[in-house]
């Protein structure tokens, strides 16, 4: 059966208890963690220095950092604001390997002020693990945390 992202969002909406974004995303990648099966890793990306994607809260190994905005798959989103759903990582030229077991790939952009204010990027070590509507729950899950977060971008 299919992940049931409209729970997983109202959960979140009522797990979220502070508009500080430092909480937020840790508790946001920890229940995403929890609750969305075959992830071995999920955590956010910020800007914090132009073009540049800063590690922020994940759950999974320690991971690459920083990330410029002309690579990988994080970079892609960050550039063009867009959604990347990737089915094969070992399809992608630029991507980067930070664990050789990631297979695919969702990194979706979180734009405020028409400014990239950084990603959500989720690892799986299995080939195809995301689907169109693991990619609409997840965007609808983002929304929350944007939307009980003061997120701010200082360049
Ligand atoms: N694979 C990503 C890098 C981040 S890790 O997956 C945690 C990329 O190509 O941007």
């Amino acid at each position: 059966m299919p992940l049931d992202y409209d729970l997983l969002a109202r959960q979140l909406d009522a797990l979220l208890d502070t508009r500080d974004a430092l909480t937020n995303m840790a508790q946001t990648c920890a229940l995403i963690m929890q609750e969305v099966p075959d992830l071995n890793w999920a955590g956010f990306y910020v800007q914090r220095e132009p073009q540049r994607l800063s590690l922020g809260p994940f759950q999974g190994k320690p991971a690459c950092n920083p990330i410029p905005f002309d690579t990988g798959v994080c970079g892609a989103a960050a550039r063009h604001r867009r959604t990347q759903r990737i089915d094969d990582v070992h399809a992608i030229a630029d991507h980067i390997a930070c664990d050789p077991e990631s297979q695919a790939e969702l990194v979706v952009p979180v734009v405020i002020d028409d400014t990239l204010w950084g990603v959500l990027d989720l690892d799986s070590p299995i080939r195809g693990r995301f689907r169109v509507h693991d990619q609409a729950g997840l965007e609808h899950v983002l929304d929350v945390f944007i939307r009980r977060s003061d997120l701010t971008v200082t360049l």
